[in-house]
């Protein structure tokens, strides 16, 4: 039987990581995988979950079952943390999910399995693992261009004319913020416009938030998100933790179906609970479980808060410290200020790319993405020095 089976490319993303590892080199830089760095080049535990892991270890009774939602609680406050009542609770029905992940995954099951002609609208490029729950599931997809590269900037007239073409019951997916791969996000006018037409034309908007806090702050991320979902009688949303609590590996999340009424909430949120169990049955526990008691603790909650922001102050600041070194060989930094988040994505061919990985020990996504939180200070420049000596490539 498995004689039958093609082999598969390895992730090109994860791929990375292990031929960063086997790099002797003491001077090699990960700009690859989506996971923050301080100036150490480490990714601690954040100090508020270490804190409610203790607690959760002191206080925990049972490891029996929760169910196919997962924690309620934990699925309540992230709600509340994303939406901040942007919609009525009520007509809001969640799910925990493994990661953001596994959010996207009911989210698209869920439409692909009951609408299997439904068109999904995606701006390109994005996160690849969209694309591949979207085809491996057999859906639908029409891409437009979110980012145009040459520019370093969003491409708003493209978005909004694919606004304008989705058609009653298409799905259009956006990035909450901190675009993935681009940095490049949606100014607040750019959601009203979107917002107006989507709605008029009777098409759902499907949200992944998988960096909520890492670009301006937890209330500006979700501005944008808060005022379209507030305009849908139906949506989407799908909310990892990963990154702002930094529990990766827990993989922790939420999907959440806006609902016309609490009944059709009940509905969704009953697909939703059938094809979560039919994929991983329940959720993992502990990310979620560490999430619920921080956000329900004001204690925990503020030191996590003031966390989050030393992670995004510290994204800015390289951003700045990038963006000041202007033109350097083929590529203009200058934009990476005013994009948001973990990333940018360099107009780099695929041979600058190897080059810069061969000769300088420079590990990057094949797209050109990099991961800012992947540069200290102090690499800045020598990362700046090695662009230029691949310029032409
Ligand atoms: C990334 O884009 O690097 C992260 O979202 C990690 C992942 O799973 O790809």
């Amino acid at each position: 039987m498995f004689d039958q089976l093609k082999p598969q490319p390895a992730d090109a993303l994860l791929s990375l990581i292990k031929l960063y590892n086997a790099d002797p080199r003491d001077t090699k830089i990960d700009l690859g995988v989506g996971v923050y760095r301080d100036e150490t080049g480490g990714t601690p535990v954040f100090a508020a979950v270490k804190a409610a892991e203790r607690r959760l270890i002191a206080e925990q009774d049972s490891k029996a079952y929760l169910g196919p939602e997962g924690d309620i609680g934990f699925v309540a406050a992230v709600r509340e943390l994303a939406l901040d009542g942007a919609v009525a609770p009520d007509r809001v029905v969640g799910l925990q999910t493994p990661g953001g992940t596994g959010a996207l995954r009911l989210a698209i099951e869920l439409v692909v399995r009951n609408l299997p002609d439904t068109t999904f609208w995606v701006g390109t490029p994005t996160w690849p693992v969209h694309m591949s729950i979207l085809t491996g599931l057999g859906a639908k997809v029409r891409t437009y261009e979110h980012f145009d590269i040459r520019r370093q900037a969003l491409n708003a007239d493209a978005l909004l004319a694919a606004a304008r073409e989705a058609g009653r019951g298409d799905i259009f997916l956006l990035h909450g913020c901190c675009h993935n791969p681009t940095g490049a996000d949606l100014a607040i006018e750019h959601w009203r416009e979107v917002a107006q037409i989507l709605s008029g034309n009777g098409a759902v908007p499907l949200i992944d938030l998988a960096y909520h806090g890492l670009g301006e702050g937890l209330d500006a991320d979700a501005a944008g998100a808060r005022h379209l979902l507030a305009a849908f009688p139906e949506a989407l949303l799908a909310y990892s933790c990963d990154k702002n609590f930094g529990v990766y590996r827990e993989r922790t999340g939420a999907v959440f179906a806006i609902a016309a009424d609490a009944a059709a909430a009940e509905v969704a949120g009953s697909n939703l609970a059938t094809i979560g169990r039919n994929n991983w049955s329940m959720p993992p526990d502990h990310g979620a479980a560490v999430a619920r008691i921080i956000l329900t603790d004001a204690g925990l909650r503020s030191q996590w808060h003031g966390e989050l922001q030393g992670m995004q102050a510290r994204l800015s600041q390289i951003r700045q410290q990038l963006a000041a070194c202007g033109t350097t060989g083929d590529v203009d930094l200058s934009h990476i200020a005013g994009q948001r988040g973990m990333f940018a994505t360099l107009p780099l061919s695929g041979a600058a790319i190897v080059a810069l990985r061969e000769r300088h020990g420079v590990y990057m996504a094949g797209s050109g993405r990099i991961n800012i939180a992947g540069l200290a200070e102090r690499d800045c420049d020598r990362f700046v020095a090695a662009l230029a000596d691949v310029a032409g490539l």
